[in-house]
């Protein structure tokens, strides 16, 4: 599902600032019951999961991340205080019309951003890219031009940034970085079936023609780089995996959940809608692919694809009707919205063994849990729950049961096979009780319960308010445990 489907923290730190509003019933008549069940892995949580992404877009970069003496100290913080290990650049749908080459070395041209308005004087590309992913110590992952750019000019970048001794990596050197990036992950292409987009390929059939031949480029140049193919709808998902995945490291999946206008609720309703997508997905993955690949020609001269096929949630998200900015994408997120960002990362977490990345679209100004104005940010209220669940959260999703007759709990439970730690992350996303839960695990000593919550679903926070946003942390010496009216708790325990 992609865009056409539907329609302060102020320093970087989580403070624990109490916050005035409306007290919430502390008891509650609503009962749940969860069951952890940590001998039982169901699939291991790629770290990739917790991945970003920035586009040549409106104030994403300029205005964002970048300003004219460079990068932005405190949007730097703040992005770094996110931990995210993947970063994606350049588009979105500006893949579609972006060249490289615009974007390094001394002489940069102005173009015409010709698919979101302005100008773009190219003054950030390649190389601030790589800089910043050093800086924030995210991987890079680069996405290529399948519209107006060529096979060889994919190829080009993937010898620019990997290569060792021929003429792009010389021209990497003379610009003054010697060593290889070593960019592993390479999209091909962005959106492609979407027609109102600049791209060439809706056809399937087209999009498999080329991608197999900028596959082969690109991996003569580097055959350990990773691809990610894209994926639609289900008639276009099935040829892309049945014909491309011998070199289809990763199908991408764009989930953008919404609300409907005075049903807060509602969010919860589409982004379970999305949940259902991923399983289709995997579903379609499983029928179509053979986990490993065989008999294939030595003539293709690079290997096949090792691991199997994992989709790449390369762009999800909220994306309300309403924003500022460019195309309205300045979005101003709720509370609501933070829970929401909690229950996409259980997803996540329960859909451990399918999903190989994901990388929240986008960073900054946005759709962005950051905002700027020319010399301050702000951290908007979906910032926290990313942040906290990067924290805590185990890289072994495991086993659990949840008896919930309210239907507002969501959760997910994991466990940390370094430290032997397990994590209850829970959501309720009622927005007037709490709920009791008895939480049934072999845990030794106490409960350490990581609270995030604010006055009400709709506090947000902005460049000129105080941060709505509290976190508690305490400890929980019972199997009960009351979760405030919407709240998003993780819990840790030893087992
Ligand atoms: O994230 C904003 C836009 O949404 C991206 O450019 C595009 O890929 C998607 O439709």
């Amino acid at each position: 599902m992609n865009r056409r489907s539907f329609m302060k923290m102020n320093t970087g730190l989580l403070t624990g600032v109490m916050v005035p509003g409306t007290v919430k019933k502390l008891f509650s008549n609503k009962t749940a019951e969860i069951t952890v069940h940590p001998e039982t892995v169901t699939g291991d949580i790629s770290p990739n999961i917790y991945g970003q992404f920035i586009e040549h877009l409106g104030r994403a970069i300029y205005g964002g991340i970048y300003d004219e003496k460079g990068f932005r100290k405190d949007v730097l913080s703040k992005v770094q205080a996110l931990h995210t290990p993947l970063m994606r650049y350049p588009g979105g749908t500006v893949t579609k019309i972006y060249h490289w080459k615009d974007g390094i070395g001394q002489n940069r041209p102005v173009r015409k951003n010709l698919i979101w308005g302005g100008n773009d004087n190219n003054h950030f590309g390649t190389d601030e890219f790589m800089e910043y992913s050093r800086l924030i110590g995210a991987d890079p992952f680069l996405t290529v031009n399948m519209s107006t750019g060529t096979a060889e000019e994919a190829a080009d970048w993937v010898e620019y940034c990997n290569g060792a001794d021929t003429y792009y990596a010389g021209l990497r050197k003379q610009n003054g970085h010697e060593q290889p990036y070593k960019v592993k992950y390479w999209g091909l292409g962005n959106e492609e079936a979407a027609k109102e987009d600049a791209g060439t390929l809706q056809d399937p059939q087209d999009y498999i023609k080329k991608a197999w031949y900028y596959a082969k480029l690109m991996k003569l140049q580097d055959p350990e780089i990773a691809l990610i193919m894209v994926g639609d709808k289900e008639n276009w998902n099935k040829q892309i995996l049945q014909e491309l995945h011998p070199i289809c490291d990763y199908i991408s999946l764009h989930l953008y959940a919404s609300t409907k206008p005075g049903d807060p609720a509602s969010l919860f309703t589409s982004i379970a809608e999305m949940e259902t997508n991923i399983r289709a997905t995997a579903a379609q993955i499983k029928a179509f692919t053979p986990e490993k690949v065989t008999n294939f020609s030595k003539w293709y001269r690079f290997p096949a694809r090792q691991q199997p096929v994992k989709i790449a949630l390369d762009e999800w998200g909220i994306w309300e009707a309403g924003g500022e900015g460019a195309y309205g994408l300045e979005m101003k997120y709720n509370w609501n919205h933070a829970l929401g960002v909690a229950t996409f990362l259980n997803i996540f977490q329960r859909n451990a063994d399918v999903i190989g990345l994901a990388t929240w679209a986008q960073t900054v100004n946005v759709l962005a849990p950051i905002m700027t104005d020319a010399t301050s940010s702000v951290c908007q209220t979906i910032f926290y729950p990313m942040e906290l669940y990067r924290r805590l959260c185990g890289n072994r999703s495991i086993a659990n049961e949840m008896s919930d007759t309210n239907n507002a709990l969501d959760i997910a439970t994991s466990i940390n096979d370094k430290t032997g730690m397990i994590t209850v992350a829970i959501v309720n996303r009622d927005s007037k009780d709490a709920i009791d839960v008895k939480i049934n695990a072999k845990i030794t000593g106490s409960w350490t319960a990581h609270e995030l919550n604010a006055p009400s679903i709709d506090a947000v926070n902005t460049l000129k308010g105080p941060n709505v946003v509290d976190y508690k942390q305490r400890t929980v010496n019972s199997k009960n445990y009351t979760i405030a009216a919407h709240s998003i708790a993780i819990l840790q325990a030893r087992v």
